[in-house]
């Protein structure tokens, strides 16, 4: 017996590639045992404007490989107040909806944590590409993200080694600086600058030039957004050894585009192990993977935790980018 007759999802927040993949996987495990599902339309905002269809198995077709989110997305400052998220809570009530699935980060989670507290049942999936939720080894997204990265930094490589010149890349991560170490370490950047580890400009030109001197063709620099402007170091580099570094900024193309094979796995896996959650009457959870299980923790342990920085990736991408 489920404890959910009829749910909803919503994808909120920036979105991330693989949003669409997890949709589809909520919409169709939900209605594989036969539970009702709705699609709530930009987030916490469509939720308020009362803007739910139901979704039938048809809906989702044709989405599993696209970036974006059909469900389109949203920031809604209403939702933010606690008349906001009681009134959430009633239109949900209102169509006899128990159960709410919220795909997005962090601030997403808080809304669902607050929608709980009302009564409905909800869930919690990673939709970010910034890695930056603890609890789970890989958020939806992020695995794309990086090969975007790595894909781009292929190409400033081959130009800058034909050219003998340095380059810094500027990659997205507000206060998480997975993107830029995975990135880095997976294309073999000479120095990689995240908001988690404290860094000496100086120490970081000195590399650059002490790079050229051992008869590298290029020096490449990727930085966080979170940690700094890729215009302010490459400036810094400048003032500090004479070099010129070009700067790229990657931005949004970084948040669109098919997912990977591994974000499709992830959303799909997660999607439906938040529908199993629900029909055994767990609510205010967030789901994620760690080390190959799926685990659902409480979303207040998750909101008010810091997802620990991989020093041990770090260090080696200093080592064998000697
Ligand atoms: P993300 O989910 O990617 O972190 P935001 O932080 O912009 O994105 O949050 C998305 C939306 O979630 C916000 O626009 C707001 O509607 C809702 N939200 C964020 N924080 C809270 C909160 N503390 N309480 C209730 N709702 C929140
Ligand atoms: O989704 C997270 C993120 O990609 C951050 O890394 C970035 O700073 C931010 O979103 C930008 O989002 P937007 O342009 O939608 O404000
Ligand atoms: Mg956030």
């Amino acid at each position: 017996m489920s404890a959910v007759k009829s749910i909803a999802v919503l994808t909120s927040g920036g979105d991330s590639q693989g949003m669409n993949a997890a949709v589809r996987a909520v919409v169709r495990s939900a209605l594989y045992f036969d539970i009702e599902v709705y699609g709530v339309q930009r987030g916490y905002q469509g939720l308020l404007n009362d803007d739910l269809r139901p979704m039938d198995l048809r809906s989702v077709g044709d989405i599993l490989q696209r970036g974006g989110t059909v469900l389109q997305t949203a920031r809604c400052k209403e939702f933010l107040t606690a008349e906001g998220q009681q009134r959430g809570a009633d239109v949900l009530r209102s169509r006899g909806i128990d159960g709410l699935v919220v795909i997005g980060g962090d601030g997403s989670y808080q809304g669902a944590n607050k929608l709980s507290k009302l009564g409905i049942k909800t869930m919690g999936l990673p939709g970010t590409i910034d890695n930056d939720i603890p609890f789970t080894d890989s958020t939806i997204g992020f695995d794309t993200a990086v090969s975007i990265v790595v894909d781009a930094i292929n190409k400033i490589r081959d130009t800058m080694s034909s050219h003998e010149r340095a380059s810094v890349v500027e990659v997205m991560g507000r206060h998480c600086g997975d993107i830029a170490l995975y990135a880095g370490l997976a294309s073999g950047a000479e120095t990689i600058i995240v908001p988690e580890v404290p860094y000496d400009m100086k120490e970081v030109a000195n590399r650059m030039k002490s790079n050229f001197a051992k008869g590298k063709r290029h020096s490449i620099v990727v930085v966080a957004e979170g940690a700094a402007k890729g215009v302010d170091v490459a400036r810094e580099i400048t003032n500090s050894c004479g070099l010129e570094p070009h700067v790229t900024v990657l931005g949004h193309i970084q948040r669109g585009g098919a997912p990977t094979a591994a974000d499709r796995i992830l959303a799909s896996q997660l999607g439906d192990f938040a529908v199993h959650q629900l029909m055994a009457g767990e609510s205010a959870k967030a789901c994620g993977i760690i080390s190959g299980k799926l685990v659902a923790t409480d979303i207040d342990t998750v909101v008010n935790s810091k997802k620990p920085f991989n020093m041990d990736l770090y260090e080696l991408a200093i080592r064998l980018s000697q």
